[in-house]
């Protein structure tokens, strides 16, 4: 829970105004300090008084002057601020915030805080689809700030689309999860993680092999190390700088992925298989490179299957460990991971459409579908791969 902190809740122009009151009330009740800055914009939709009697501070605005004529107020309240929220965030803002535009007061502390800074916007749905908001939404996310998905549903417009403004309960529990650190919940914990994609060997010089980075595995290293757990990394072909603290297996195929993980599961506490596994090898892997003939125009190669590695553990794992299995999908993507969950017999699956752009295989940002074994769903918005991880490691947690 976001609690005792000073936080800077930043509210501009949009007829979801009215809700910010709501939040500051919660803000308030968790025992916060709250500092509301309003753009002019937003003043046209609620008084500043409102907010100001809610959080028993001054509100902040283009017409503020300080008390204080030696203070730098921006300034001020950008380096003392714990937490930044900006809610509602318009088109307008976060394309400041993308560009590192400072024209008020806003944006101005914007510019200047190095307080985390949780974005939610809240628009016209087509406002939102336009590519240049989703252009800046992307930059800011690359930046580190954080941003809340809006929900779809009935728009000020009179029109259904995604754009609304989530309710403020939403807003705290998403800061109060994005802030609350996990230490210490795998302490003493041996965690595998699998990362990377296998390489199968066609002959010296050529392999089969897919997109996967190992950027979602180390991001789950990462959350399980610094929740304290003992981790050791099985990557598979990837070329990402190590995690601190974590122990690390490069191997190449899926079978020296099957030996890394079969022989060391046993004295481990749970497995996390994100990387992704070829499902078939080249039957034959020639000892020389494979030659062309001159009237040749086909090639076939003949493949037989990988071992299920996660198949495999799950279903000789003693009662006391964890598997996770993780389900990259361009299609029916929870009706394939719910059959994947039952017929590998995990703990958890991590659901995931790779068919998006911006998301999924290479890319630092994913969007996930946590789905458990008694089949209820969970899933998240487009957020970092680190995001996602250390959500994985809470849930890993309460195992
Ligand atoms: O490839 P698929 O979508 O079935 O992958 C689902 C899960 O199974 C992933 O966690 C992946 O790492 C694992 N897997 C495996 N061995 C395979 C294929 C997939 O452990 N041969």
């Amino acid at each position: 829970m976001i609690t005792n902190k000073k936080v800077t809740l930043i509210v501009t122009g949009s007829v979801a105004v009215y809700k910010s009151l709501h939040l500051v009330r919660l803000l308030k009740k968790a025992n916060n300090d709250v500092r509301v800055v309003m753009t002019e914009a937003a003043t046209k939709f609620v008084q500043p008084l409102a907010f100001e009697t809610l959080s028993k501070n001054r509100v902040l605005d283009d017409s503020f002057e300080p008390e204080n004529p030696s203070e730098v107020k921006h300034i001020d309240i950008a380096d003392s601020s714990d937490v930044v929220i900006v809610a509602p965030a318009t088109a307008d803002i976060l394309a400041k915030i993308a560009n590192g535009i400072a024209d008020n007061m806003a944006s101005t502390i914007l510019l200047a805080t190095t307080a985390p800074t949780f974005i939610v916007p809240a628009m016209n749905s087509h406002m939102y689809d336009n590519p240049a908001t989703q252009r800046n939404l992307q930059t800011i996310r690359e930046d580190g700030d954080h941003i809340l998905e809006p929900d779809t549903g009935f728009l000020a417009e009179g029109y259904s689309g995604k754009g609304r403004m989530p309710e403020p309960e939403k807003i705290v529990d998403w800061v109060s999860s994005e802030i609350e650190p996990n230490d210490q919940l795998l302490l003493g914990k041996k965690i595998i993680v699998s990362a990377g994609g296998t390489r199968e060997p066609i002959d010296p010089v050529r392999y089969i092999t897919n997109h996967s980075s190992g950027k979602m595995g180390f991001a789950v290293a990462k959350a399980a190390a610094d929740a304290g757990a003992e981790v050791t990394i099985v990557a598979a072909n990837t070329s990402l700088p190590t995690p601190a603290g974590v122990k690390i297996v490069p191997v190449s195929t899926a079978v020296e992925l099957a030996d890394e993980i079969t022989s060391r599961f046993p004295n481990a506490d749970g497995l996390v298989m994100a990387a992704a596994v070829a499902d078939f090898r080249p039957k034959n892997v020639a000892d020389h490179k494979i030659k062309k003939q001159a009237d040749q125009d086909t090639m076939t190669i003949e493949l037989e299957k990988n071992p299920d590695i996660v198949k495999q553990i799950a279903a000789n794992k003693r009662s006391d460990q964890f598997v996770v299995g993780f389900a990259a999908e361009t299609n029916d993507l929870v009706e394939n991971a719910q059959k994947k969950i039952a017929s590998k017999k995990l703990d958890l699956i991590v659901a995931n459409d790779v068919s998006g752009k911006g998301v999924g295989f290479n890319s630092d940002n994913n969007q996930v579908t946590f789905i458990f074994a008694d089949g209820h769903q969970q899933k998240t918005p487009v957020e970092s791969k680190q995001t996602i991880a250390n959500e994985l490691v809470k849930i890993i947690g309460e195992f």
